[in-house]
């Protein structure tokens, strides 16, 4: 099995180390994450016997990991698989890939994401979200993680891929979502004896072969029909004409993309619907802008960047619940972090969930407050939704451009509120804050008359201090 390999250590006892079982990392990574950030403060680590992961909380040394990628290499997946296996071809695309191999594909695979490429697409969003929303009805309850999964998924195959083939894209979707959470339970399960471990690992292979065998397909679909300026005919014009990128690399390009575009941008969405029908007053607040701006009418390009009340929501909503919540890298050479000296091959992990709720770098941290992004300016690695760095997300533009659009189209016809007691969770898996069951919010038909915010249960008050269970009074619109 190629897995990430532990340098041995031994652990002076003066070192920022908590003893404990890598697996608890796996089970719960922010519980884990947020105790050693407790104990220890910006730099820590949890070793198992002899092996070690490191991890860096706040702005100092999530710059020194990030903005380093000779040291610290990208190994986004701690299991490529068998030479020749669908794990190695679907785990090879931009975060598999360091040094120039990793500049040349990533020069290669941004073109269609610049900020000037991406106005294109508004026209796609808008329709994407119109026909999704015309099956809404008022006065019915609906499952918003879901809603934005399925909405992301479809969204994603018109932008990425040229195709709007809603069961296809959600049959990709799916496969990829089984995927992902296998990848979580067997890569930091590599490390230890598990006895579940061969199972789980057989099954990831499986789960592989049935990605690679649907994305397949889906790259055939396109090739049937005639190239255009999605990324896909982008990648397929330039495999077909050189050899700079392989068969492997497209098919791995291609699987990252569609993962990493459509379930951060389904669970920023989720997110930001259920704060905002937490908090009734910046909901109003949002509502009388689209009001005052667009007067009921589709938002425009020009519009993005002039909503402040929405571009502070999303800022604050990214920060509070960030949908890509950790990530990590492994040491290339020897280097020094704090009072660490680690061997190539050391893990190290950042953490935006950990460092966005610093006391010392915002304010009353679990408090949902848009209006902060009045006067703070955080610096780019005190605040990284998208990353930083040369690793940036290549898709943060366009993410930032789509997240606007749906939001306002949503809200300008509908309004969406929590039910009474609802249990609402947050699970950290594969990097990201997922949406852990149902988010059950009820639809009505926008009115601008927001009423009080109705208390929720389940583990989404480990992250945010929430108004409802205060029971404030709200005042309606006028
Ligand atoms: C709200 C939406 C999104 C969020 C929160 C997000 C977040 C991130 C973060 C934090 C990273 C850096 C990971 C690291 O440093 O290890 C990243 C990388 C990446 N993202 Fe996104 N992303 C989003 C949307 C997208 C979209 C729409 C696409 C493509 C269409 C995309 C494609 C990628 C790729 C390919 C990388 C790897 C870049 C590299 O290694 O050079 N992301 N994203």
């Amino acid at each position: 099995m190629d897995h990430v390999r532990f340098p041995r250590i031994s652990s002076p006892p003066e070192l920022p180390v908590t003893l404990g079982e890598i697996s608890d990392f796996a089970r719960d990574p922010y519980e884990c994450m947020n105790a050693l950030w407790r104990q220890h403060g910006e730099v820590a680590a949890l070793q198992e016997d002899t092996q070690r992961i490191h991890f860096v909380f706040g702005p100092e040394y999530t710059k020194q990991v990030l903005s380093d990628p000779q040291r610290f290499h990208s190994r986004f997946f701690a299991i490529r698989g068998p030479r020749n296996s669908a794990q190695r071809r679907v785990t090879s695309g931009l975060l598999s890939m360091n040094g120039e191999q990793h500049k040349n594909h990533r020069r290669m695979v941004m073109e269609p994401f610049q900020k000037r490429v991406i106005v294109g697409y508004h026209d796609s969003v808008l329709s994407v979200a119109t026909d999704s929303l015309s099956t809404w009805r008022g006065g019915e309850v609906r499952d918003i993680s879901e809603d934005m999964t399925r909405y992301m998924l479809r969204l994603t195959s018109v932008i990425l891929f040229g195709l709007d083939c809603t069961d296809l894209a959600v049959r990709v979707g799916e496969l990829t979502e089984h995927w992902v959470a296998l990848n979580h339970r067997v890569g930091p399960a590599a490390f230890t004896s598990d006895p579940q471990l061969m199972t789980e690992y057989d099954a990831l292979l499986s789960a592989a072969e049935e990605l690679e065998a649907a994305v397949k397909e889906m790259i055939a679909m396109r090739r049937g029909g005639r190239l255009g300026f999605d990324v896909l005919s982008l990648l397929i014009r330039a495999h077909d004409q050189g050899e700079t990128i392989t068969d492997d690399e497209l098919l791995g390009h291609i699987v990252l993309l569609f993962g990493a575009a459509h379930l951060t941008s389904a669970h920023t969405l989720t997110w930001t619907l259920f704060l905002l029908a937490q908090h009734p007053e910046i909901m109003r607040q949002l509502h009388e802008e689209f009001e005052e701006r667009l007067g009921g009418r589709a938002a425009r390009p020009e519009d993005i960047d002039a909503l402040p009340v929405l571009d502070r929501i999303v800022k604050e909503s990214m920060r509070i619940l960030p949908a890509s919540c950790y990530s990590q890298r492994l040491t290339a050479e020897a280097v020094e972090l704090g009072p660490f000296r680690l061997s190539p091959g050391a893990v190290v992990i950042f953490s935006q969930l950990i460092t966005h709720h610093m006391p010392q770098l915002f304010d009353e941290p679990e408090r949902f407050a848009p209006d902060r992004w009045k006067s703070i300016t955080p610096s780019p690695y005190a605040y990284l939704p998208f990353g930083n760095g040369p690793r940036m997300c290549i898709g943060a533009a366009l993410g930032s451009m789509q997240l606007r659009i749906s939001l306002t189209t949503i809200l300008q016809k509908f309004k969406l509120a929590t039910l009474p007691n609802a249990n609402v969770n947050a699970r950290v898996m594969s990097t990201m804050l997922f949406p852990d069951g149902r988010v059950p919010m009820l639809v009505e038909k926008q009115d601008g008359c927001f009423g009080e915010a109705a208390a929720v249960r389940g583990n989404i008050h480990r992250h945010v201090d929430l108004p409802a269970t205060r029971s404030i009074a709200i005042p309606k619109a006028a």
